[in-house]
């Protein structure tokens, strides 16, 4: 089994905690603050400056990357946190601009530490650099946070592939090359096949009964996997299923997980811009959804899923069964149709560009014989969730 560059390897050597549960005579202890969800989706690092800046060495990659360069690859600038007059002077073709932004915070999903002198000494990243879009309303890329929107401009895969520790990993490198924007494979550094998926939004999942697109588990579990097997974050982990059993002291993800789940339960889905369907279309194609087409026979109930009592086998809906082969379900959860109309590519895989493309796709795998204007309308009705 391969186990490069897994984090699993650095949660190993984490180091052990100093202790400070010790009661100290005549010194008051505080209670512990609330922890904040919203503040730990977009801020907190678990502690995985230990696989960005120690392994990876992305502290030193950011200090030669543009502006310009950083907005190509889809990361992403949180307006709020740059003062008006700062951003509208800024050079955005000099990587000082970059550090600049990285010291006030404002790079979306990363988290840096600047020197005085201005080496960026530590570098990790949270939930929001994958999680999160911007509105776009100071330039493209420049904008109010979207909390829960997924990052799809985002290569995460190219972004990883540009740390020194590939110099010597060419093949590695060219997979993390291949995957493209908005794509991420979460087992890529477990097992070593190289099979993206679609970043999922993290928006609409209240009363979801099971995430991921294989149903993994409920959103704290896979919370916690992505947390310390993908970001580097040191907590404790095990899943005797995929062979992992990472222990960490002090262990920075679970006791923020409820917080995490409460904020990530708070982001409702974005609902469908005002004619951006055709309403009486959309009307005519719920009763196909619930009828001819046989849709809801799956995407059942107010999460448009089954998640709770069933998951599917990749013939049913005539998907890529590879993916789900390297879980532990090896199946696929019915995906939970929410603002599909936001986020482009659909199926775990991205196969399908439009909503068009996919109701041609059930007509042809599961025969339903529609129409051409059965099929515009059960497509209006798609834009419509
Ligand atoms: C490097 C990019 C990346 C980072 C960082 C990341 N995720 Fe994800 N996330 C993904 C991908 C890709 C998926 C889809 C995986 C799947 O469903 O099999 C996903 C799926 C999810 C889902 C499931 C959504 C659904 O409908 O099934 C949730 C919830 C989620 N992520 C929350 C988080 C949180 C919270 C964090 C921080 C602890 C985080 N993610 C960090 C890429 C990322
Ligand atoms: C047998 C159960 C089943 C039936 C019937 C079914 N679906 Fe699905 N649907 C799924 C599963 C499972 C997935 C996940 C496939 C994947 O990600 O590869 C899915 C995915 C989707 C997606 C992609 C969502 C996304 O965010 O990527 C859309 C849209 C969709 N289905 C619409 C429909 C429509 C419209 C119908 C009726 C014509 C239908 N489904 C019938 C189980 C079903």
């Amino acid at each position: 089994m391969r186990k490069f560059f897994t984090p699993l390897l650095f949660a190993a050597v984490s180091v052990a905690a100093c202790s400070d549960n010790d009661s100290v005579p005549g010194v008051i202890t505080l209670p512990e603050p609330p922890i904040d969800g919203q503040t730990v989706f977009r801020y907190d690092t678990y502690g995985d400056e230990v696989f960005w800046t120690d392994v990876l060495r992305f502290n030193e990659v950011v200090a030669t990357i543009s502006p310009e360069t950083a907005l190509a690859v889809g990361l992403k600038v949180d307006a709020d946190a740059v003062p008006a007059d700062v951003l509208a002077n800024a050079d955005l073709t000099d990587p000082a601009t970059t550090v600049a932004l990285l010291g006030l915070d404002a790079v979306v999903g990363i988290k840096a530490d600047v020197a005085a002198d201005g080496t960026v000494t530590r570098f990790g990243i949270t939930c929001a650099l994958c999680h999160s879009d911007v509105d776009d309303s100071v330039a493209p890329g420049i904008g109010v946070r979207l909390d829960g929107w997924p990052a799809k401009d985002l290569d995460p895969g190219l972004i990883i592939s540009l740390s020194p520790f590939f110099d010597d990993k060419p093949a590695m490198r060219a997979q993390l090359q291949s995957w493209g924007p908005g794509m991420y494979d979460p087992y890529w550094n477990l097992d070593g096949i190289s099979d993206p998926v679609v970043i999922a939004p993290a928006y609409g999942l209240k009363d979801v009964p099971l995430e991921t697109y294989t149903g993994e588990g409920p959103v704290s579990y896979w919370n916690a996997y992505v947390a310390i097997t993908q970001m580097g974050g040191q907590g404790t982990f095990v899943e005797p299923a995929l062979n992992i059993e990472i222990h960490a002291d002090p262990d920075l993800v679970t006791p923020k997980l409820p917080a995490l789940l409460a904020y990530q339960e708070s982001l409702d889905s974005p609902v469908p811009p005002l004619e951006s369907y055709d309403m009486e279309a959309a009307e005519r194609g719920k009763v196909l959804f619930d009828g001819k087409a046989g849709c809801s026979g799956c995407h059942s109930g107010d999460q448009f899923t089954d998640a709770g009592t069933t998951l599917h086998e990749a013939h049913e809906i005539g998907a890529d069964p590879l993916y789900a082969t390297r879980t532990i379900t090896k199946k696929y959860r019915t995906t939970p149709l929410r603002a599909l109309w936001q986020h482009p590519p659909y199926y775990h895989n991205g196969e399908f560009e439009t909503l068009r493309d996919v109701v041609e796709h059930y007509d042809l795998v599961r025969n339903l014989g529609l129409a051409d204007d059965e099929k515009s309308d059960l497509e209006e009705y798609l834009k419509s969730l």
